[in-house]
């Protein structure tokens, strides 16, 4: 670009071109260089994601929390529940449990795969290896848990555990505690956003029972 006023510089190339921020740009600005301020884009390989959260889930709220009863889980089946948890920065968002029932027992764990955090139901309230239901499977890539500890016994994630909460029953109550969950919030039925939980995700009919009593008082 020529100038036609001798007394400003002729720009010839980018390189030329005054560089600066705010007060370099106002002062070629200034001088009738329009678009001096060039910046220019550097080529980022890898760019990690900011962790989605940086609060922590509060502590215990010391509450045992009433989720089902004990005959609404068949053997060697599961059910989700979406709960809403309390987190250190005040505010609540949705928790996804489920309890499988193992015989007489049962346990309760965040439903999520420990190998890329989905959930793990292969088909509605189903939490079982179909084969022989001895063991939980992530319907995703078939990672394979022990029922009891969610230690991962196969499958990409081995070694890793899924996140176990406390889960008791009392008479024929269903109980979870050593969390902090609210009970006033109606629960909304959660929408699949995982290929792999078409149609699971639903409601459950689910309402959270009364707060049962003081646990660790
Ligand atoms: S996401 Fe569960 S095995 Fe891959």
């Amino acid at each position: 670009m020529a100038s036609d006023d001798p007394s400003k510089p002729t720009i010839t190339k980018a390189d030329d071109l005054t560089v600066g921020g705010c007060a370099g740009s106002q002062i070629a600005a200034n001088q009738g260089l329009y678009g001096a301020f060039i910046m220019r884009a550097k080529k980022v390989d890898k760019i990690e994601p900011p962790p989605p959260v940086a609060a922590q889930p509060a502590p215990p709220s010391g509450d045992v929390y009433v989720i089902c009863d004990r005959r609404d889980i068949r053997d060697r089946m599961g059910k989700s529940f979406p709960l809403m948890r309390l987190w250190d920065d005040g505010k609540l968002r949705p928790w996804d449990i489920f309890i499988s029932r193992f015989g007489k027992q049962y346990f309760a764990y965040e439903n999520s795969c420990p190998h890329q955090n989905v959930r793990l139901d292969w088909e509605k309230n189903n939490f079982y290896e179909p084969n022989y239901l001895k063991v939980l499977m992530c319907g995703k890539h078939g990672a394979q848990f022990d029922p009891e500890t969610g230690v991962c016994i196969s499958g990409p994630c081995e070694g890793k555990r899924l996140t176990q909460i406390l889960c008791f029953l009392d008479g024929d109550d269903v109980c979870i505690t050593g969390v902090n969950i609210n009970l006033d919030v109606e629960v909304e039925a959660t929408v699949a956003t995982d290929p792999n939980a078409d149609a699971v995700l639903e409601n459950n009919g689910f309402k959270l029972q009364q707060t049962k009593r003081e646990f660790f008082k």
